[in-house]
């Protein structure tokens, strides 16, 4: 039902006035009223409570979005390891994390280049708290937005940092979130889901994210992992990053990064697959692609998984 719409919504079929009519008519209406009961019934399920003791590792939380994702477990009484390369920031972060109520707060400093502290990062946490039930990955590597300058160090650092870094950590966290049927939160742009200039290196890590974890995501529903994975596609918010990082350049409005903070513990706690977040009702519409849903549905009908399960 929905695809037909949306393709006709997009022009692919080029709507002739009569139905653009319709459209503007009846149809405009149907999706906003639809749209709000999904966001409205979404939202009313999501309860603070639910982070209340839950064991919760943020990673990049030393400012923007991952400091502010902190303050708000905080609030809900979670407790948290938080992560970055600068010590001093973190340190700030983790009092004012316990001033809010945190049921405990902890950093450990260290860079995501290094996959040996990816992983060590993991581990330590998972002792300082006594396990893990939600592994927020958050943090990226410093990106210019810029034409590409055929420089591969860039490209290599984002897909390891922006990418390679967050496999590694799922990889390291998983025997604990299987033992609290816990939840992967994997923080992502709309520059992960369509093709934007100026941003190559950045957004083929993002890209990657949704690869790797889109499919992983259907292995454990095959294989009855209860680990659920949360892809969040967020589109220009206004971190000081990001604002230095466009400014002159993209001329658009930031959404707010304490919102933004919020819909993502949100997203995760109800173990939602994807979370869209961006000022543009219409982007967090078109972004839902229904024509990759159902593909995706198909081509998994043609698979025999029970002869990899066995084994
Ligand atoms: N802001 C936006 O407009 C926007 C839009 C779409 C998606 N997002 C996504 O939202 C997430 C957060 O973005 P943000 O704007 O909040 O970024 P931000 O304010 O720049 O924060 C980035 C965090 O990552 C840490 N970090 C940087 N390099 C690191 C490294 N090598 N190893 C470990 N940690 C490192 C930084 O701390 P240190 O420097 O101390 O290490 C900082 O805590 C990212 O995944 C981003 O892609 C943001
Ligand atoms: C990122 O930071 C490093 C070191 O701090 C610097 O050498 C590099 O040029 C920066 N890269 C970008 C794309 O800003
Ligand atoms: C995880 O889920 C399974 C199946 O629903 C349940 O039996 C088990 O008690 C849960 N474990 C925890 C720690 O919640
Ligand atoms: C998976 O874990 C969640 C959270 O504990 C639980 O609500 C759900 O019932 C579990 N699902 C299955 C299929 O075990």
């Amino acid at each position: 039902m929905i695809l037909p719409l949306l393709s006709v919504a997009m022009g692919l079929h080029g709507p002739g006035p009569c139905l653009m009519a319709f459209m503007k008519k009846y149809l405009l209406p149907i999706w906003g009223l639809f749209l709000a009961y999904y966001f409205y019934s979404a939202n009313e399920e999501f309860r603070p409570e639910m982070l209340q003791g839950k064991k919760v590792i943020v990673t990049g939380a030393s400012k923007g979005i991952g400091e502010e994702m902190a303050y708000q477990l905080a609030k809900m009484g979670a407790h948290l390891v938080v992560t970055a390369r600068s010590k001093e920031t973190l340190q700030k972060v983790v009092s004012h994390c316990l001033e809010l109520g945190a049921a405990s707060a902890h950093y450990i400093a260290g860079t995501m280049e290094d996959m040996t502290f990816a992983e060590q990062f993991v581990v330590k946490a998972g002792k300082l708290m006594g396990g893990l039930d939600m592994l927020i990955l958050n943090h990226i590597t410093n990106t210019s937005v810029n034409l590409f300058n055929n420089n591969i160090h860039d490209v290599r650092r984002s897909m390891e940092v922006n990418f390679l870094s967050y496999v590694v950590l799922s990889v390291a966290a998983l025997p604990m979130l299987k033992q609290s049927n816990g939840s992967i939160v994997v923080v992502s742009s709309i520059a992960g889901k369509i093709a934007n200039p100026l941003v190559a290196p950045y957004s083929a890590s993002k890209f990657a994210l949704d690869g790797f974890f889109s499919s992983i995501r259907a292995e454990y529903s095959v294989t009855k992992v209860n680990v659920s994975i949360t892809l969040c596609v967020l589109g220009l918010i206004n971190t000081e990053t990001a604002m230095k990082a466009i400014s002159g350049i993209i001329d658009r409005e930031p959404a707010p990064k304490d919102e933004c903070a919020l819909e993502i513990i949100k997203g995760g706690a109800l173990r939602q697959e994807e979370v869209y977040y961006d000022n543009s009702l219409w982007n967090v519409l078109l972004l839902g692609n229904p024509g990759r849903k159902l593909l995706e549905f198909l081509y998994l009908r043609s698979y025999n998984m029970d002869k990899l399960i066995n084994n």
